[in-house]
């Protein structure tokens, strides 16, 4: 889709990834860019407008939906981690980051999509992970939310296949943020993750490797998926 002119939505946007979509999205040309936080933020660009969401609260996805009822480009970026194994990782974790990563996420995408599905040139953006190709054993509750969410979409893909709306997964590898604060790993910059996110938007991509890391792992993955799910459980 085209950036220039859009207008755009980012869950989470108050820091981290998010927080460089916002800077990104302006950069490249948005019109105007909804910075969707929990909590309050302070902005001085006019052209970033905050509203109030927590996506796994209905009424305020309800509510942000209707507050915002121009939005052509939507990022699904909001999103939490629990550590954790498959064999005693804390369940409520596990539940928490699929309250979050997967039904927020979809609860997210239904409310704006009647918006989106006459909107002409609209994309939805759901923030992924490579991990949600192939878990990552400490963090097990956390990818299998994230495949769920790369199953949702998928299926928002085809659903709305023929409406114009542009559905896309992008999925990094470790990035340098809070969330991953303290687990030594490669990290990729931030403001380059959201560069090319956006860049991929912008050339019409529905699968975003946005880092060096996840594009040789995404290689790995689509010519043989066992080897990904080997190299990640090393
Ligand atoms: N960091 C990585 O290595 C990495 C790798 C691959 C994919 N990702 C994905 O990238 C996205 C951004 O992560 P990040 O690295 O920027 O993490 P982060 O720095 O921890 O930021 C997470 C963002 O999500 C927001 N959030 C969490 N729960 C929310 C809820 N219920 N409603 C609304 N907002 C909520 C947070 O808001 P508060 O400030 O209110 O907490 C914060 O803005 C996530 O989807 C994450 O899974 C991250």
């Amino acid at each position: 889709m085209n950036i220039n002119g859009s207008i755009a939505l980012v869950t989470g946007g108050n820091r981290g990834l998010g927080a460089c979509l916002v800077d990104e999205l302006l950069r490249q040309g948005a019109s105007k860019v909804y910075l969707a936080s929990r909590g309050p933020v302070t902005v001085d660009d006019p052209r970033v407008q905050v509203i109030s969401l927590d996506v796994t609260e209905p009424e305020s996805v309800e509510a942000a939906a209707k507050a915002a009822p121009d939005v052509t480009l939507l990022v699904n970026n909001a999103g939490v981690l629990g550590f954790g194994s498959v064999l005693d990782g804390d369940l409520d974790l596990f539940e928490r980051d699929m309250r979050t990563n997967y039904m927020g996420a979809l609860r997210v995408a239904r409310a704006f999509l009647p918006a989106l599905r006459h909107g002409g040139d609209t994309a939805i953006v759901n923030v992924l992970t490579l991990i949600a190709l192939a878990p990552a054993g400490p963090m097990a509750g956390y990818s299998a939310s994230k495949a769920a969410a790369h199953s949702m979409t998928q299926a928002l893909r085809s659903a709305v296949a023929g409406d114009g709306v542009q559905v896309v997964g992008a999925y990094p590898g470790g990035i340098d943020t809070d969330m991953l604060a303290g687990v030594e790993a490669e990290k990729a910059d931030p403001r380059v993750v959201a560069s090319r996110i956006v860049a991929g938007v912008a050339r019409g991509d529905t699968t975003i490797w946005p880092d060096d890391a996840s594009a040789g792992a995404g290689e790995v993955y689509l010519n043989d998926p066992a080897r990904l799910e080997r190299m990640l459980a090393g």
